[in-house]
């Protein structure tokens, strides 16, 4: 039996730096989870289903990715999926020091679960959900960082908060 990983995130929403990790993750391991949930500390645009939706859409064809969400510590969802590899994305030093926090703080609660950090093709390695998020609630493009399933959702949520409003071009 392949080992089996998970792959957390906020994934608010998926990009296209998310989709390299999870091919580059599923290479490693066949039997990959991408498990969405709440950060207490990021209020999300998209709701749990929504970003599951994104998801699926996203990695369909992808034979042993599955999607799932979770609440609670990680470590605990990891346990009770019967895994031991978590998967993590590092684009940047800047990402660096809260992954390595949160590695060990999850290797303290528990030992037996290991995190693995892949690094995304560098072209994605400016790329963030919160600056997708923001480009898009302002009007700007954002075809080359997300799927059009998103790109459309993000057009949606722009206008109804009122934005969206594309700027105006300069005068010649
Ligand atoms: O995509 P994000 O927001 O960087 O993902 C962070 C995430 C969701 C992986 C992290 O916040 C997390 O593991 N949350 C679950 C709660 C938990 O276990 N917290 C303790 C982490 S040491």
């Amino acid at each position: 039996m392949t080992a089996l990983a998970i792959y957390p995130g906020t994934f608010d929403p998926f990009t296209f730096g998310h989709i390299d990790i999870t091919r580059r993750a599923h290479r490693l391991f066949p039997r990959l989870v991408i498990a969405v949930t709440t950060n207490s500390e990021k209020s999300a645009l998209f709701s749990l289903e929504e970003r599951q939706q994104i998801i699926r859409d996203a990695t369909r064809g992808m034979r042993g990715v599955s999607i799932d969400s979770f609440e609670g510590l990680l470590v605990d969802y990891v346990r009770r999926k019967g895994a031991r590899v978590v998967i993590r994305g590092i684009r940047a030093l800047s990402d660096f020091e809260y992954e390595f926090q949160m590695a060990l703080m999850n290797r303290k609660l528990c030992d037996e679960i290991e995190t693995v950090f892949l690094m995304p093709h560098e072209k994605y390695s400016y790329l963030s959900s919160r600056l997708v998020r923001e480009i898009a609630l302002l009007g700007g493009d954002v075809s080359a960082f997300v799927t059009p399933m998103v790109e459309k959702m993000l057009k949606e949520r722009a206008a109804l908060h009122g934005a969206g409003h594309p700027s105006p071009k300069p005068r010649r």
